[in-house]
């Protein structure tokens, strides 16, 4: 039998969901062979996570089938779902942080004696022997709370292979992973591939879809564009199927007329890294570049006032600035908008406009009283800017997709007007037609003499959005190059380290 006429895994027929006003999903078909992995793509907001919540079934569709071996199965609840071999890495973790890894890995599952008792020698046994199904070997007395994002994400993965899924969908798994990690997954994913398992991957970052996928399907606004064979297909292809037209120079770089010095860093110390020094003039973009765990979000939250300095000292166009914290940073005109959205950035029970509003509402109070008609026109503007739906503003933030949650938190930065800027990771989770929007907004924000301080795993973005680029190892900088003259490769090489081996 041939791929093609090859029965399929898992076949999503005609499924619909509509959230209030919002058709999430309006009739889209998806179908998943077993040994393939298929990737998921389209803009934020066009109905991925929504689908998938559907299959595990998390969320109840209002119309549509689900058939696994051809047969029409009912999955209304996650039991049902876990029945039916399928397994989810959610985009958002849900695991319990304050457990442990065994109490996790345990859930719904625990060992008890026939009283009920629970058998804790037993559940660390399991959990020992679930991590090493996917060859990972952590203490399971852990709490799952004290691992990084991504090895909670692997914890999550043995889950499913103790599971014996035969579906396994990841959603965006590698957005918080070092290149370790990632690494370890690929392996993982190839491995439950040669098993015949069928995956449904769901990311923005195309090189990595490039790397893995066998197919390609693309929603966009809740509705199925079409599914191609990579190999028969260009990234372009899949863009213009994404966001229904080219998009030529990803990146923006507008030439520059460099100012006067905003931010000057002298060998400053804390939080774990020091001495660092460098300077950011008004209409620079400085980024910073480096492996995760180097110390830039350390080095960031310094200088924004989110830990105490140990020494060194800081300057804001030439005065002393000594941020205890960060409202004194934002009074300041220093604005950071955080890495990881969910746990520092947004309140997802309150609407989007007070989340957009709330870094800036001393300037919208007189006398105390807020002005509440000029913060809604205002929010409003940096919507209409980063293309949010107006119609969202009322929501929870809770309600918006991964990407446009991402929006919202760079719409509360830029309504605060700060003379410095710095953005840790801004575009992850984002997809491509918004990555332009937000360079070019970047790219025109220095232009108006701003200086931002960026920070970003992304290469290719690092260097084709910056004026400049600080290489971090160990805690501090290891080198200082010209974006316009340096290369992935020389990057790579001072925040591996293997630049200075060469040199010594
Ligand atoms: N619980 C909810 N209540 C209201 N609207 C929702 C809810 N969940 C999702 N939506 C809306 O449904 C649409 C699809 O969202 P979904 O999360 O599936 O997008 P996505 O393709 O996964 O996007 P991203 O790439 O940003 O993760 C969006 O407009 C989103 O705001
Ligand atoms: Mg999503």
């Amino acid at each position: 039998m041939t791929a093609e006429t090859q029965q399929p895994l898992l076949q999503l027929r005609s499924i619909s969901k509509r959230f209030g006003a919002t058709q999430a999903l309006d009739r889209v078909s998806f179908d998943l062979r077993a040994g393939e992995i298929h990737a998921l793509m389209g803009e934020n907001g066009a109905g991925k996570s929504t689908l998938m919540k559907i299959l595990a079934g998390n969320i109840a569709r209002d119309a549509g089938e689900i058939l696994i071996d051809g047969r029409s199965v009912d999955i209304s609840h996650p039991a049902d779902a876990r029945a039916n071999g399928i397994a989810i890495i959610h985009q958002e973790i849900n695991t319990v942080p304050d457990m442990t890894i065994a109490e996790n890995l345990a859930l719904g599952v625990e060992p008890t004696s026939q009283f009920g008792v629970l058998n804790r020698k037993r559940m660390h046994e399991d959990a020992e022997a679930k991590l090493a199904l996917i060859g990972l070997r952590l203490d399971p007395r852990l709490p799952l709370g004290s691992l990084s994002i991504g090895m909670q994400q692997m914890v999550e993965i043995a889950r499913a292979a103790s599971e014996n899924a035969r579906i396994l969908v990841l959603d965006e798994p590698t957005a918080a992973l070092s290149r370790a990690e990632t690494e370890e997954l690929y392996r993982i994913i190839a491995d439950a591939k040669d098993r015949g398992v069928g995956l449904i991957y769901i990311s923005h970052r195309m090189e990595e879809v490039w790397r893995l996928a066998d197919r390609v399907t693309v929603f966009r606004d809740g509705k199925y564009v079409g599914t191609r064979e990579r190999a028969e297909i260009e990234p372009a292809d899949v863009v213009r199927m994404m966001v229904g037209r080219d998009i030529q120079d990803l990146y923006s770089h507008s030439s520059r007329e460099v100012g006067q010095t905003v931010l000057e860093v002298n060998e400053l110390c804390g939080n774990g890294i020091g001495p660092v020094s460098f300077t950011i003039a008004a209409g620079e973009i400085v980024c910073f570049a480096g492996l995760i765990g180097s110390g830039r979000t350390e080095m960031a939250r310094l200088i924004f006032g989110a830990e105490r300095r140990d020494a060194g000292e800081v300057a804001l166009h030439g005065k002393p600035y000594s941020a205890a914290a960060p409202k004194r940073a934002i009074a300041q005109g220093v604005m950071m908008v955080p890495e990881s959205r969910k746990e520092q950035a947004l309140f997802l029970d309150h609407s989007v406009e007070n989340n957009v509003a709330i870094s800036s509402l001393d300037r919208f109070a007189s006398a105390g009283v807020l002005k509440s008609r000029p913060i809604r026109r205002a929010v409003l503007e940096q919507m209409d800017f980063l293309r949010l739906r107006q119609s969202a503003i009322a929501l929870p933030s809770r309600s918006l997709s991964g990407g446009n949650q991402q929006k919202a938190v760079l719409a509360r930065a830029l309504l605060t007007e700060s003379e410095l800027l710095i953005l840790d990771e801004p575009t992850r989770g984002v997809d491509i037609g918004a990555k332009r929007e937000i360079y070019e907004l970047i790219d025109e924000l220095v232009g108006q003499g701003k200086a931002i301080l960026m920070i970003s795993s992304d290469l290719p973005e690092a260097i084709g959005t910056s004026d400049r680029i600080l290489v971090m190892r160990n805690g501090r900088i290891k080198a200082d190059l010209r974006s316009s003259e340096t290369s992935e490769e020389e990057v790579m090489s001072y925040a591996t380290g293997t630049a200075e081996e060469e040199q010594s």
